[in-house]
């Protein structure tokens, strides 16, 4: 994240002593990226961040794949009955050797436990429902269409409030960035970003909390989860300051644009990371020639999947869609409107479709949970 954050109190020199009024020091972390060279805050905790109460156990995780016929596929998600919370009640739906992607309704079961992902970045799209999201850096609360970005490393919990909630969620094995080309050479978003600073929300620090007990954290690794009990509350920073920390960006904050004939998906360009675009179809005029076609042309992806979460609105250029579809157009066969979309789309001055685009680079497998809530008949909607 390209903005100086500072909460709570630091030292005016970095690497110096620092006690509190009975003169006990206070512990410096470095939490950083790409070894010591990339994005990094210094956090100084009141408990030495390295101490370990109990090694708990490991939970092997591994995603099952479906084997068979290549597809387009129509996942309807809002049939998963709601279930757990942020963490548990996830269930992934597809993923490669870059990202994680799925969905979640959680209920307003309050975690018992902190979470560390240590693999991965996370993007938590809320759809519906809303919540606060407290984490060691303080807290962010959030509601629908926020876009909740959690580098990995951060100790957080997240806790719904409404009962019907519904998530989209990506992990992701690499950071979560803004688009190189929405910044210039000091990290500021240029003029005609489609988002600037003021629409990032950043968390709010609060005071620390001193405790000592047995505190569950739950660690996420390459191929598990490793339960640990710590010593004293994962939230005892005093102060922090740098670059690395959650926030929030609303979809709603996102200003399309609009061109005089069909501008393509790198238009609504929101985020990247290594293998993968984020992109938010967000509700616009359509294209202002007099000849323009207003929904898309059938296009092929030859070396990407392109993996649609449909949010609100009426989704013009699909059929049979609903709020919580995704549909997944994979490389290899083209993929376009249906039959009569065309046609029935000329005129039409705008949509107030909201939808959250990723388009993978590698293929997707997709999760035999997926496969459960699959529209076999989806691949044979363009028969005419
Ligand atoms: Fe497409």
């Amino acid at each position: 994240m390209a903005i100086y954050l500072r909460g709570g109190k630091v030292p005016a020199r970095r690497h110096t002593q620092f006690k509190d009024a009975n003169g006990k020091h206070y512990y410096e972390e470095l939490i950083s990226r790409l070894g010591f060279s990339d994005i990094y805050t210094n956090a100084y905790h009141i408990h030495m961040p390295t101490r370990v109460a109990e090694v708990g156990e490991f939970h092997p995780v591994k995603y099952e794949a479906v084997s068979g016929a290549h597809r387009h596929r129509h996942m309807k998600t809002f049939a998963l009955e709601p279930q757990g919370n942020w963490l548990t009640g996830r269930r992934p739906l597809m993923f490669n050797k870059d990202i994680v992607l799925g969905t979640a309704s959680p209920t307003n079961e309050a975690p018992d436990f902190h979470f560390k992902n240590a693999t991965a970045d996370e993007m938590l799209f809320i759809h519906r429902g809303k919540g606060r999201m407290e984490s060691m850096f303080g807290t962010l609360d959030f509601g629908e269409g926020d876009y909740i970005i959690v580098p990995r490393g951060v100790i957080y919990k997240v806790k719904f409030e409404s009962d019907e909630s519904r998530m989209f969620y990506m992990e992701s094995f690499g950071p979560i960035d803004w688009p190189k080309h929405f910044r210039n050479q000091y990290g500021q978003l240029v003029e005609d970003a489609p988002y600037c600073e003021r629409d990032i929300r950043l968390p709010e620090f609060v005071e620390p909390i001193d405790q000592t007990g047995e505190f569950p954290i739950r660690i996420r690794l390459v191929n598990g989860v490793q339960d640990y009990l710590w010593g004293h509350h994962p939230f005892d920073l005093v102060g922090y300051d740098g670059y690395y920390y959650p926030w929030i960006f609303n979809i709603r904050d996102y200003m399309p644009k609009v061109g005089q004939l069909h501008l393509p998906p790198p238009s609504h360009l929101t985020f990247t990371g290594p293998g993968y675009v984020v992109c938010s179809f967000c509700p616009r005029p359509f294209d202002f020639d007099e000849k323009a076609v207003p929904i898309p042309y059938a296009h092929s992806n030859v070396d990407s999947d392109e993996v649609l979460y449909y949010v609100e609105g009426n989704f013009m250029s699909r059929k049979g869609i609903e709020h919580g579809s995704i549909t997944l157009h994979p490389y290899g066969i083209p993929h376009g409107p249906q039959p009569g979309l065309l046609e029935k789309s000329l005129g039409k001055k705008g949509t107030n479709e909201l939808a959250v685009m990723v388009d993978t680079f590698a293929a997707l497998n997709v999760s035999t949970l997926a496969d459960q809530i699959d529209d076999a008949g989806y691949p044979y909607s363009w028969q005419y």
